[in-house]
């Protein structure tokens, strides 16, 4: 959807091919986190107003263990950068509208896509529309924007895919909450107990995770189970006191490291999900999506506006740089927080240490930081 809002104000065609229904997309829930560069990259598309007055800008995170939280100071420690709380199907809605309102076509509730001819100057995709006939699009390129699970990635023959993946032995078990927010800012706690963290959608809705067996059914987890472990993992001696509230949603979340290279083939670009996943320690998933289109946007602008295609051929290159970085990021996010059911005491000492230096040292809380708002966008 931002992909085909940045081409539209560069007056580059698109249609956007959705297998689920408007209702679905807008309502499903996703992310919260916005890196200081994808809300600037939404302001400057004409799509930040309702992000502006709804969305709850954070200047810090905090990292809580030996029951007691530690701030980092995100915007100081960046150079004034800072992070939106804004939930990911709010951008969606956004976008939605956007493009709606500008006449331009989305296609919800497709079926049976595959991708045609990629290596050739014309590319197709054949689809079944929400109607049910069969139809067929001829296009210059095709953006696979379409997820983990999508047909994307592998319309790209595996002798020439090269595909990474990390499996993290445990998941995170999500809830939505009725009540007013703990804290002002993000809670990323380690306990032996497991990892929690308290995040929040509005002032009346809080968003809570904590560590669990990634086999786990949301049934293993009555509200008791729920609020008893959240309580334990966040318990410290310093007045911390956790809001309980009714929980309306539960589920649980697997957690996967991912890279596929390269993320291109023929005229087929990959973007977001379809070419990479990171754990959602770093908060990282959505803002690497935005990152990919901004740049697959400039690549094709670049194209249309003068011929040129050398930004579409580098297109995965220097996307990857940004990819590596994060899922570096987020899998060592995810290392020193979580318990691992086979951790020795030694792993338990030093993720204690590890902590206690990116807390304590500015050097060390600075890296964090800039990692967490997001590095500043390497143009191309
Ligand atoms: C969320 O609010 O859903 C959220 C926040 C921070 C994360 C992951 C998820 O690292």
């Amino acid at each position: 959807m931002l992909l085909a809002h940045l081409l539209q104000l560069r007056g580059i065609e698109s249609v956007v091919l959705e297998t689920r229904s408007r209702e679905e997309i807008e309502a499903t829930i996703r992310a919260g986190v916005l890196e200081q560069g994808t809300v600037d990259l939404l302001n400057e598309a004409g799509v930040g107003e309702r992000m502006r007055r709804e969305g709850m800008p954070h200047e810090g995170v905090i990292l809580r263990f030996g029951g007691q939280s530690h701030r980092i100071h995100l915007s100081e420690l960046t150079g004034g950068r800072s992070i939106m709380v804004y939930a990911q199907h709010e951008v969606i809605r956004d976008l939605v509208k956007a493009r709606l309102d500008r006449g331009a076509p989305i296609l919800f509730g497709v079926k049976d896509v595959s991708l045609l001819d990629l290596d050739t100057r014309l590319p197709k995709i054949r689809f079944h529309d929400a109607e049910g006939a069969t139809r067929e699009l001829a296009c210059d390129y095709v953006a696979g924007c379409d997820g983990f699970h999508g047909v994307s990635r592998p319309s790209i023959p595996s002798r020439l895919r090269q595909e990474f993946t990390r499996i993290y032995p445990f998941g995170w078990l999500g809830i939505l909450v009725e009540a007013p927010p703990a804290t002002e800012e993000l809670i990323y706690a380690y306990h032996e107990r497991g990892f929690a963290l308290v995040s929040t959608r509005s002032p009346q809705i809080q968003r809570l995770y904590a560590q669990c067996n990634p086999q786990d059914q949301p049934g293993a987890w009555p509200d008791a189970r729920v609020w008893e472990e959240l309580h334990a993992r966040l318990a410290g001696n310093d007045g911390f006191e956790l809001t309980e509230g009714r929980i309306f949603q539960k589920g649980v979340i697997a957690m996967r490291s991912f890279v596929v290279e390269p993320m291109q083939h023929g005229r087929l670009f990959l973007a977001g999900d379809a070419a990479h996943i990171v754990p959602p320690t770093g908060a990282k998933g959505l803002n690497l999506a935005a990152a990919d289109v901004r740049t697959l946007a400039q690549a094709l602008e670049a194209f249309y506006a003068g011929g040129r295609t050398g930004l579409l051929e580098r297109y995965s290159e220097t996307a990857l740089r940004r990819v590596w970085r994060a899922e570096h990021f987020s899998w060592w996010m995810t290392s020193m927080l979580h318990r691992f059911h086979d951790e020795s005491p030694f792993h338990h000492r030093l993720q204690l240490s590890q902590l206690q230096y990116v807390t304590g040292s500015r050097a060390a809380a600075t890296m964090l930081a800039e990692n967490y708002v997001g590095l500043p966008f390497g143009d191309n």
